[in-house]
């Protein structure tokens, strides 16, 4: 298994290019599944997760294309609806064919997503959201099987807002008979442009950023050019890791716009932040003020940058409070950033305080999510002395040539096979 070795003590300095955002991507591949003909995706991050649901379309029958950066899927050849556990356990959000399977085909079979690191990610809303949709679900020997004639549109009110969710009863009701309405639906930029997204393959959707989004279901949807939107996670980890080391970077190709709620959260820390059109300007001070964070569904702060910015604070002067409040088991990071040092106590489960050190020292430790590997090479790159991390793996699902980008900002950073 890779693993990555960072000596720490370098400032970041130079340019980086933001990839395409995961997030965006894989809902956007999944609803190719909507169209009986060939989509062109452009800006498509080379990412194990990108990987992972090629993989699950081609399994389904889809033909796919790579090439660098772009990804052809031609729907039309789709023959199967049921998506396997061996692919699905790879990655959950292999839930977001259920609704495009059964839009189409009156009939999806998905294996149950599993337990997660982060917390317990139930889906149930997904499938209340199928049910109001007219269709019949059953679960059984780890598979949903959902099915209906053709879906019905219908009123949906999410408990809480949910990305995955909104997005697949989104893709379910484009294809549905009449007017549906998702009530308290989650509104981050990855909804707005996969609604975008559908809006030009011929759906009628309306209200995509906010809390109701109105979907006139239409007979069926045809081919379009689909480009990604920058990666507004991958964006903000270069933003923290810039002001960690106490250096200057350009980051471009990224979406100011998305990223409200890191900007101001940085800045409060004493990070200089430069916004231009579409790119950003992030120059690190040498005292991080601390600072309080409480996570939140968009526009609040993202929880997948909660991981990042508790290293931040790590090694700011006094304490903060982070509070995660949309996961329930999001801290394991914790555990790893006290080997190196940090001083960090947890409450309840999901408030951490943090008194900021003088300084973190390198430590073998181990990545157990996405994010967390992001805040462990952080970590490593202000520790002193070489860090190791291991399970790299999960980094790979989500940072397309993290090593490469922050070698070129000049990193000590190199992967270990
Ligand atoms: N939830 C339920 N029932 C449901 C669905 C969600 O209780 O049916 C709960 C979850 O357990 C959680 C909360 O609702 O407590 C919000 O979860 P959400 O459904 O919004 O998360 P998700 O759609 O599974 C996406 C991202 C995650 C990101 C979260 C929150 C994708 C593919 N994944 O997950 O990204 O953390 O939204 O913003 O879009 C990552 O990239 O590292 C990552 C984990």
């Amino acid at each position: 298994m890779d693993k990555i070795q960072i000596t720490g003590g370098r400032k970041l300095q130079g340019e980086v290019n933001i990839s395409g955002a995961k997030n965006a991507a894989l809902p956007l591949i999944a609803s190719s599944i909507l169209v009986n003909g060939k989509i062109c995706f452009t800006n498509v991050p080379d990412l194990m997760d990108i990987t992972s649901i090629r993989l699950l379309l081609e399994d389904l029958g889809a033909e796919c294309n790579v090439s660098p950066g772009c990804l052809e899927v031609d729907g039309s050849l789709i023959d199967k609806i049921e998506a396997e556990y061996d692919l699905v356990r790879k990655m959950r959000a292999s839930i977001l064919v259920l609704g495009p399977l059964v839009a189409r085909f009156g009939h999806a079979k998905v294996s149950m997503p599993g337990g997660c690191a982060i917390g317990a990610r139930p889906v149930n809303m997904h499938l209340s959201g199928l049910e109001a949709l007219g269709a019949t679900i059953s679960i059984e020997h780890g598979y949903i099987e959902a099915k209906a004639d053709r879906l019905v549109g219908s009123e949906i009110y999410f408990d809480m807002p949910t990305v995955t969710g909104t997005e697949n009863l989104m893709m379910a009701a484009t294809l549905a008979k009449g007017k549906s309405v998702l009530r308290n639906a989650a509104r981050e930029p990855e909804i707005v442009t996969l609604a975008q997204a559908l809006n030009k393959m011929g759906a009628k959707i309306e209200g995509a950023g906010t809390a109701i989004i109105t979907i006139e279901g239409v007979k069926e949807l045809h081919p379009a050019d689909i480009k990604i939107i920058p990666d507004r996670i991958e964006t903000g980890t270069f933003m923290v890791a810039a002001a960690a080391t106490c250096g200057d970077i350009l980051i471009k190709g990224c979406e100011p716009d998305h990223i409200g709620g890191i900007i101001s959260k940085l800045k409060a820390a004493g990070a200089i932040i430069e916004i231009f059109k579409d790119s950003i300007r992030v120059v690190g001070s040498k005292t991080i003020q601390s600072i309080d964070i409480k996570t939140l569904p968009y526009p609040g702060f993202p929880t997948d940058m909660q991981a990042q910015f508790m290293t931040l604070m790590t090694i700011a002067t006094g304490n903060s409070m982070i509070h995660e409040s949309v996961f329930e088991n999001r801290f394991i990071h914790a555990n790893e950033l006290l080997r190196m040092g940090a001083d960090i106590s947890i409450r309840n489960g999901n408030i951490a305080s943090i008194r900021g050190v003088k300084e973190l020292q390198a430590a073998p430790v181990m990545a157990s999510d996405l994010r967390a590997s992001a805040s462990l090479v952080i970590a490593g790159l202000i520790a002193k002395g070489t860090t190791t991390i291991s399970r790299v793996y999960h980094m790979d699902r989500g940072y397309e040539a993290i090593e490469k980008k922050l070698s070129l900002l000049g990193a000590d950073i190199k992967r270990m096979k």
